[in-house]
């Protein structure tokens, strides 16, 4: 087998932007099906952006992206979507007017079956208690489960998160970590999440990444994944 068809996700020299703005320049990163990664990077260093350009919402200007051997780097989002990348965004963006069921019942692809909606409420039976509740009188830590589960009913193979604890209540930040560990064990997840807690990284990834100046300027695996001391070496370097 060759290292391209090891890699779910590779990305070679990805540059994208904002009008005259470059924030990525020339992003290289390849990720294995199931690995759990973490993102670091000061505020502004683009985070967002790459996961944005990831799922084609912010277009990339020069280099490759591609999935599962596909080369995705001129798709929509759509598109990138149905062929398994999810994405639950920074703020998490539930509609706030729905109830958890019907924001649940949202994210339903339509040409992957109606049991996902079974499914999802037996993978987060917190939610399950809550069905008829509305999205504004979730708590954040609910609001981000309910997000995350709405992603999953998609059934994506990649999960991109941004900042999933941002704002969370840190009694609750440890469950969501133990929530995606276990969607990558029971459901074979690769996931790709964008976090500033390194407490809550630490937990749960086999690698992380840190991004500055619009490259990646430290892959860490092993035990350095989650050596504090490196990683902050590394941040601080990017100040
Ligand atoms: N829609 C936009 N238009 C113009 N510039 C933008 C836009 N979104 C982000 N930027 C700029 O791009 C750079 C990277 O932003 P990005 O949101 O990707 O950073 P981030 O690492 O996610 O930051 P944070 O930790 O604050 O979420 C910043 O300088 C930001 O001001
Ligand atoms: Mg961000």
């Amino acid at each position: 087998m060759s290292i391209s068809d090891a890699m779910q996700l590779e990305v070679a020299g990805l540059t994208s932007g904002y009008g005259g703005i470059t924030v990525l320049d020339g992003l290289t990163l390849n990720v294995a099906e199931g690995e759990l990664v973490g993102i670091l990077g000061h505020n502004g260093m683009g985070k967002t952006t790459l996961m944005r350009s990831l799922i084609g919402a912010v277009p990339a200007r020069a280099g490759r992206i591609s999935f599962m051997g596909s080369d995705i780097t001129r798709l929509p989002p759509h598109r990138r979507n149905q062929l398994g990348l999810g994405y639950v965004p920074q703020g998490r963006e539930i509609i706030k007017g729905l109830s958890v069921k019907e924001n649940l019942l949202l994210g339903q692809a339509a040409h992957k079956g109606a049991s996902a909606y079974q499914e999802m409420l037996e993978l987060f039976p917190e939610l399950s208690e809550l069905l008829d509740r509305p999205g504004s009188r979730l708590s954040g830590g609910q609001q981000q489960l309910l997000a995350l589960a709405r992603c999953l009913m998609g059934r994506p193979r990649l999960l991109l998160l941004d900042e999933p604890t941002e704002g969370i209540q840190p009694s609750i930040v440890s469950d969501i970590g133990q929530k995606l560990s276990r969607l990558r064990s029971d459901l074979g997840l690769t996931i790709i999440v964008v976090e500033q807690n390194l407490d809550f990284l630490s937990n749960i990834v086999d690698r992380s990444i840190i991004l500055r100046g619009g490259k990646i300027v430290a892959d860490l695996r092993g035990e350095s994944a989650t050596d504090r001391e490196q990683i902050e070496s590394h941040l601080l370097i990017s100040a």
